[in-house]
């Protein structure tokens, strides 16, 4: 039988919020602001496990923890297993190898190893098996962005119960960054997966909702889909604790408004740096740039990429949308011509904020914005 999140996360405050393990943006001090907040927080690895050691550390450091059951009004002190450091860490499983990145688990112990981009959805049955064998106290998670995924994970290898994750994670089309070229929003995703999972005998297993969440409004209607957790990524991107490439990202994430025409899902954001590596089912949601405009007008990939390279030694390493004289007179076209990962909900991100307030303001906001649907009822 599965443990609940709340079993899985015992310093957590309900409802149950995390931030998205973004390889190279959420490191170990967002991941430790979000816990102390009394979220889940991860911190995502990308191949450099020099990097992940140190955000780990960070983590760690930052982190007082209490064996004795909490108490709440001290943010900074969490109580959670002894065994375990109360944050997650995402792992992209097509670059990544196991027995790299196992040592680190070992010794960090997080309490959450988070699963995603698979080079085949069987690879995740391997990594569960070795992953609950070595880190008993972890919980694993996948993330999915299919109901059929989701059933095809969370039943792992049905003779081998330590294949079964602890929790899914279902990503809608709306995520911001990597997902899934096809996909749907998390408001048919979320309770079509519900009903398959129930109907194999599978309803115990803790489901959180991703994508499109960023704020209260969309964290009760996750809750009101039946999700038992949810995961904000693009509204992490304008917190102070998030690391970015370069300040004229968050600039342009606090600047984009409307979504969904300012961003769009596409394979060309893997091709501007040179050929695609990941897996054929991702392609990834970011801001409209030049080079994705280029593309879709027909331009070469091999010009789309160096005028891809050209922008990015400019000032604003290729992040803001100038109009540089520069760049106009290199025939470059001015303008972002670098990705700028981010959802579908970034018109609702407006504000530089500390990650633990916008926990506090989420879970705070929930219980009105459900309050506020049954006054319309
Ligand atoms: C900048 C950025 C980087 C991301 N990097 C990762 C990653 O390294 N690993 C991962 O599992 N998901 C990654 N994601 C996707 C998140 O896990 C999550 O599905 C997504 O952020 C949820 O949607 P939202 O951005 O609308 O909140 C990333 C998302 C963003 C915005």
């Amino acid at each position: 039988m599965p443990r609940t999140l709340k079993e899985q996360l015992p310093w957590t405050q309900s409802p149950i919020i995390a931030n998205a393990p973004m390889g190279g943006f959420a490191g170990g001090a967002l991941a430790a602001a979000v816990t102390a907040a009394g979220g889940l927080g991860q911190i995502g690895a990308v191949v450099d496990m020099g990097e992940l050691e140190r955000e780990l550390t960070l983590a760690q450091k930052s982190l007082p923890r209490s064996k004795s059951n909490g108490d709440t009004s001290n943010n900074n002190t969490i109580s959670c297993s002894s065994t375990t450091l109360p944050i997650g860490v995402g792992l992209l499983t097509f670059i990544l190898k196991l027995e790299s990145v196992l040592p680190l688990l070992q010794r960090f112990q997080p309490s959450v190893i988070w699963l995603f981009a698979a080079s085949e959805l069987n690879d995740y049955t391997t990594w569960t098996r070795s992953l609950h064998a070595a880190l008993p106290h972890s919980s694993i998670w996948i993330q999915v962005g299919s109901a059929s995924a989701a059933l095809t994970v969370a039943r792992g290898d049905a003779s081998d119960a330590s294949t079964q994750p602890d929790a899914l994670v279902l990503q809608g089309s709306d995520a911001g960054g990597h997902g899934f070229e096809h996909s749907a929003s998390i408001v048919s995703l979320v309770p079509e997966t519900l009903d398959l999972l129930a109907a194999h005998g599978l309803s115990a297993l803790p489901v959180l909702a991703a994508g499109g969440i960023a704020d209260a409004r969309g964290a009760a209607a996750a809750f009101a889909l039946g999700a038992a957790g949810v995961v904000l990524g693009t509204r992490f991107l304008a917190a102070r604790e998030t690391i970015v490439p370069h300040e004229a990202y968050r600039d342009a994430v606090l600047s984009a408004k409307d979504g969904s025409t300012s961003t769009v899902r596409s394979k060309v954001f893997d091709n501007v740096k040179g050929p695609n590596i990941w897996p054929g089912e991702y392609d990834g949601r970011s801001l409209v740039t030049r080079s994705y405009t280029d593309f879709v007008d027909g331009v070469d990939i091999g010009v789309v990429r160096e005028r891809h390279a050209d922008a990015a030694k400019r000032a604003d390493a290729g992040f803001a949308d100038t109009t540089d004289g520069e760049a106009k007179s290199s025939g470059n076209g001015a303008g972002r011509r670098a990705n700028v990962w981010a959802g579908a909900s970034v018109g609702l991100v407006n504000e530089l904020q500390d990650a633990g307030d916008v926990v506090r303001e989420v879970r705070k906001g929930v219980d009105e914005a459900l309050k506020a649907a049954r006054a319309r009822l």
